[in-house]
């Protein structure tokens, strides 16, 4: 087998071949992460994922993630090919919204405006009005409240909580939740804040209300790495998948980060937040994907990325 260095000499080769580029989520293993940097990929959050993807002139998008984040960038750019380093990286999120009982949700509530997360298979975004991510998500429902409008939410039952409470939007919230944020623990945590009271908070939204509660700032995966570099404290406590340390700690070297504790650990234990799905990602099946791209190419058929699109593409033009 060949070792790092070589895999990596490999995977560039290939890039430069195939006119290809990786997009990378923050959660990835941080060997991809440095060489998306390392090669004009993008490494981001969900949102600026589409968006870079949609934008960049390669032929190919290598996406580094999860399989909705693949779907997505094919909807958006059909004519590039879109691979991922292995197709069975799912989310719980998008697993447990199987699009017929979504429909079936929907057609029960017609007049709700629907809005899905991201974080949804292509055929559930087909169905929705809105698609929305976790750095967009309070504006666009705000936008839709101050238009009089009710909303049908899926799929986080979490980050749809919290939208509802700061927003005051009339929201019917779908049950689903992430299997990673939903295991953070808010009793651990305030032992955790009491041994480090000078630490701030930073949660993701997809955590439980009471862990929410205790944020000084909460938000997507970027506005967490935003707000390590500006919050004044020297010491944070962070809520959300550990894959985000490699940035945050790049942003801000100087701080000391400390893991937010999950279920059946103590506040002293290194948390194990960590996305099963997103840590099949790595450099052996980068290089497998590049190298036989027809075996890892995600495909959306097309009377479903004509709906989808519409519903995805209401959110850049949104967020632009
Ligand atoms: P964001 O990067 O948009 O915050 O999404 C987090 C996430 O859970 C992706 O799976
Ligand atoms: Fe889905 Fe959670 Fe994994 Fe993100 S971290 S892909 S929301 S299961």
């Amino acid at each position: 087998p060949l070792d790092e260095a070589a895999l990596i000499a490999r995977i560039k080769a290939k890039l430069v071949e195939q006119n290809a580029v990786m997009v990378v989520h923050y959660y990835v293993d941080a060997v991809l992460q440095r060489l998306a940097d390392e090669t004009g990929g993008r490494v981001s959050d969900s949102l600026d994922m589409a968006a870079f993807g949609a934008e960049s002139a390669a032929q190919t998008l290598v996406v580094c993630g999860v399989r909705f984040m693949g779907e997505t960038a094919k909807i958006l750019s059909p004519e590039k090919r879109v691979i991922m380093p292995t197709l069975q990286a799912e989310c719980s999120l998008d697993l447990g919204c199987p699009a017929d009982e979504f429909t079936a949700f929907c057609d029960a509530h017609p007049d709700r405006t629907v809005v899905v997360y991201a974080n949804t298979s292509a055929a559930v975004k087909a169905r929705a009005d809105w698609v929305v991510t976790s750095s967009n998500a309070l504006e666009i429902v705000g936008h839709l409240r101050d238009r009089g409008e009710k909303i049908l939410w899926a799929p986080d039952r979490h980050l749809g909580r919290y939208i509802q409470e700061k927003t005051g939007a009339d929201m019917l919230l779908w049950q689903g939740s992430c299997i990673v944020h939903d295991e953070f623990r808010a009793e651990a945590l305030a032992d955790l804040k009491r041994q480090h009271p000078e630490a701030a908070v930073l949660v993701h939204p997809e955590s439980p209300k009471a862990v929410v509660d205790m944020a000084d700032v909460v938000g997507s995966t970027s506005r967490l790495i935003r707000a390590a570099i500006e919050l004044p404290n020297e010491t944070l406590i962070v809520a959300t998948d550990k894959g985000i340390f490699y940035k945050m700690h790049e942003a801000a070297p100087h701080k000391t980060l400390i893991e937010a504790p999950t279920r059946g650990h103590s506040a002293t234990c290194v948390s194990c937040a960590h996305c099963p799905w997103m840590a099949m990602n790595g450099l052996v099946n980068v290089l497998a994907a590049l190298e036989n791209p027809a075996a890892h190419e995600i495909q959306v058929s097309e009377p479903v990325r004509v709906e989808a699109v519409r519903s995805i593409e209401r959110m850049l033009d949104f967020s632009r």
